[in-house]
């Protein structure tokens, strides 16, 4: 189906069958035809996203590109609208496996996603004060003329509705280098992931901040532990939504929750459980071209924020004998600024997606690693991981043992069909079907 583009709003179908069928330059065409991608995008992925000139801009002493592939995960529905979501990553069955549960969810009408304002926090550290609690009502009491300073430069944030909008102080009183004080600059930063707007105010605000508590300013920078801009996802599916024909629904979805509960108690569990969620997230961070090491670093803080590292997600039976999942957690990610503007395959990748808003992006990111964690509980609570997952990445094995062209499938389908996915036995399929051949 086409996109609809009207007054730039969107309606895609991302209901795309057969797909996987495709050779990849067919469904570049079917995914370009359903989000009326142009040309130019088109030849992005084509022909290599990243032109050298442009790389070396981006990082220093640059010998070349390093790529990965991208894939699109089908059939996501959030809030009623449908979304195809490219997704850049090595490790397979994560984009069949987030189309998979998307496929499930959208019968339930899909995910439901909310968050807060796009809110990051920057952090000033003051040293030798003998007073930090005085210096902390100090802070609070000038909390205006502070706010204003962090203002001052930024005109373009401030029109967009954004910039620093409250001051909060962390104190410490015992540190190994005794009392400390931490001023947090609270900032709307729109659609930006942020990081240098808040840097900026800052260092701006700094020698202010040394007048005011009469105290020394060390480091000005953002936090990671983005805890003021959090994006939710939730889904809900019935049994009969989940049954396959190896298992009742009821069955699978105590499964669900029971994994579930396992991550939330024990730390060891929950690194793999939250290690899941972050295999859909990170992907369409990277494809989108933001920070993925933010992304994960706030993650795992949330994780840990009641001081015992748990599970990010939530899977519980409603009184209807429904499965419903959530998932929320820190989600830093920008529309301007970064690899965002600068990479063509990024904004190409941003098409596709065609969000308008940091806050949607962040979203629809919340729905993948939900649906990505789902996945894995299921599978591990059935059949096992590796089922789903040796059946793809025999693939993988069969390109290392040589195999070329239309080998690739063949020895791919073979090791799989046995669950015999090694290196080792594809070579011998391959030296069995050369000889057929010969
Ligand atoms: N390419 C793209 N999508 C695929 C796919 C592939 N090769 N294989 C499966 N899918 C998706 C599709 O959405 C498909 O439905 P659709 O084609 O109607 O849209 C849906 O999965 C079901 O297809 P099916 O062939 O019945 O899949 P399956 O039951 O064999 O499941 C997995 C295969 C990989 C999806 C499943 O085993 C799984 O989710 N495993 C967990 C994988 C995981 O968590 N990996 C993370 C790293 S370990």
């Amino acid at each position: 189906m086409a996109a609809n583009q009207e007054n730039g709003a969107r309606s895609v179908n991302s209901r795309l069958e057969n797909l996987r069928n495709l050779a990849p330059v067919e469904r570049l065409a079917r995914v370009a035809e359903a989000t009326a991608l142009g040309d130019a995008d088109r030849q992005v992925f084509e022909r290599g996203g990243l032109p050298l000139t442009l790389a070396n801009g981006m990082i220093e002493n640059v010998i070349g590109t390093f790529e990965l592939p991208i894939g699109i995960a089908t059939n996501f529905t959030v809030n009623g609208k449908d979304y195809l979501v490219p997704m850049a990553v090595e490790e397979p069955s994560v984009v069949a496996a987030a189309s998979y549960m998307a496929r499930l969810a959208r019968v339930g009408g899909g995910f439901i996603t909310s968050s807060t304002g796009p809110v990051m926090r920057a952090q000033i550290q003051v040293l030798n004060i003998t007073d930090p609690h005085g210096a902390r009502a100090r802070i609070l009491a000038e909390r205006d003329a502070i706010i204003a300073a962090a203002n001052a430069k930024d005109k373009v944030l401030i029109g967009l509705g954004g910039g620093c909008k409250d001051v909060e102080v962390h104190v410490f009183d015992d540190t190994p280098i005794g009392p400390m004080m931490i001023a947090h600059l609270i900032v709307d930063v729109r659609d930006a992931m942020g990081a240098n707007t808040v840097n900026t105010m800052a260092e701006t605000v700094a020698p202010l901040i040394e007048k005011i508590t009469g105290g020394v300013v060390r480091l000005r920078i953002l936090s990671n532990f983005a805890d003021l801009r959090l994006a939710r996802a939730m889904v809900r599916l019935s049994p009969e939504t989940l049954k396959t024909s190896e298992y009742e629904g009821e069955r699978i979805a105590r499964g669900i929750v029971e994994a579930c509960a396992f991550a939330i108690v024990d730390p060891y569990r929950a690194a793999t459980h939250n290690k899941g969620i972050m295999n859909g997230i990170d992907p369409v961070v990277v494809a989108t071209g933001n920070d993925w090491r933010a992304i994960e670093a706030g993650a795992h803080a949330w994780a840990a924020r009641n001081g015992r590292y748990t599970s990010l997600t939530k899977w519980e039976i409603d009184t209807s004998g429904h499965l419903v999942g959530t998932l929320e957690l820190p989600m830093a990610l920008g529309l301007v600024g970064g690899a965002t503007k600068t990479h063509p395959a990024a904004q190409a990748a941003l098409k596709i997606l065609g969000v308008t808003s940091a806050q949607e992006l962040a979203e629809v990111t919340t729905a993948v690693g939900l649906a990505q964690n789902m996945a894995a509980l299921r599978a591990l609570a059935t059949e096992g991981i590796q089922r789903g997952h040796m059946a793809l990445h025999a693939r993988n094995i069969a390109i290392v043992a040589g195999a070329v062209g239309d080998e690739i499938e063949t020895v791919a389908a073979e090791l799989a069909a046995h669950h015999d996915v090694r290196v080792d036995r594809a070579k011998e399929l391959l030296e069995t079907m050369r000889a057929g051949k010969a």
